[in-house]
């Protein structure tokens, strides 16, 4: 190993099926962001392998995996990001663009996807004028705008009061019983309760009660 280099991953073996719901957990540091950025054609493994429905993906060029990341995973991070001097909408019409959808279908799936979060009448509005809560909703639209097959979800619920938090767990519950894979990092145990399957993670690894499946 180089000198500075760090071992965030050793030894992680995961499959993740169609239809599941899975919770990461673990101390901060222990490698749970590094692995959702794995999963999600962020980051390139140094060493292993990682398949995305059926395709060997660990050594695509980059323009190739932004492809993947585009059309078939979702992404939502606990500070949302979305973009500020973009409406609700924009926000949410934005990779569909990016996608090549075009622009009357975009606003029609735009203003479907705004009434799954519960946002309808929010549609106009900056992210500076919604609630953590509705932030982290327009979030959500926004990683579903393409139809993803895998949702990623790292602290979700991190800078959500209880109550807020809840919402989203719900909203997760619903995208994964219509038919998305969801792998959500989180600290909060009631958001790991709903998963249907656990890992707790520690330096890097699996703990040895959290196995692959
Ligand atoms: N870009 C980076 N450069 C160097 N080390 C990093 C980088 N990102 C994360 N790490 C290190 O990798 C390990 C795992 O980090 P991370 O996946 O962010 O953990 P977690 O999300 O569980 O808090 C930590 O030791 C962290 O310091
Ligand atoms: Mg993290």
């Amino acid at each position: 190993m180089a000198a500075g280099s760090v071992t965030a991953l050793a030894n992680v073996s995961l499959r993740i099926n169609d239809d599941e719901y899975v919770a990461i957990v673990g101390p901060s540091g222990c490698g749970k962001s590094t692995l959702l950025h794995v999963l999600g054609c962020v980051d390139a493994p140094t060493a292993g392998a990682v398949f995305f429905e059926g395709r060997d993906v660990s050594w695509l060029a980059d323009a190739e995996r932004s492809r993947i990341r585009l059309r078939r995973i979702g992404f939502v991070f606990q500070r949302f990001f979305l973009l500020p001097m973009l409406t609700a909408s924009e926000n949410v019409e934005l990779p569909q663009a990016e996608a090549g959808i075009p622009k009357m279908v975009r606003r029609a799936r735009t203003a479907e996807l705004l009434e799954y979060v519960g946002l309808a009448q929010r549609a106009d509005h900056r992210p500076s004028q919604l609630s953590g809560g509705e932030m982290q909703r327009v979030a959500i639209a926004r990683a579903l705008a393409n139809g993803p097959r895998l949702l990623l979800a790292d602290e979700p619920t991190g800078e959500l009061d209880q109550a807020t938090g809840d919402q989203i767990v719900r909203l997760l519950d619903r995208v994964n019983a219509d038919g998305t894979a969801v792998v959500v990092v989180t600290h909060d145990p009631a958001v790991a309760a709903r998963a249907s399957r656990v890992l707790p993670m520690r330096d890097g690894r699996f703990e040895p009660d959290g196995p692959p499946r």
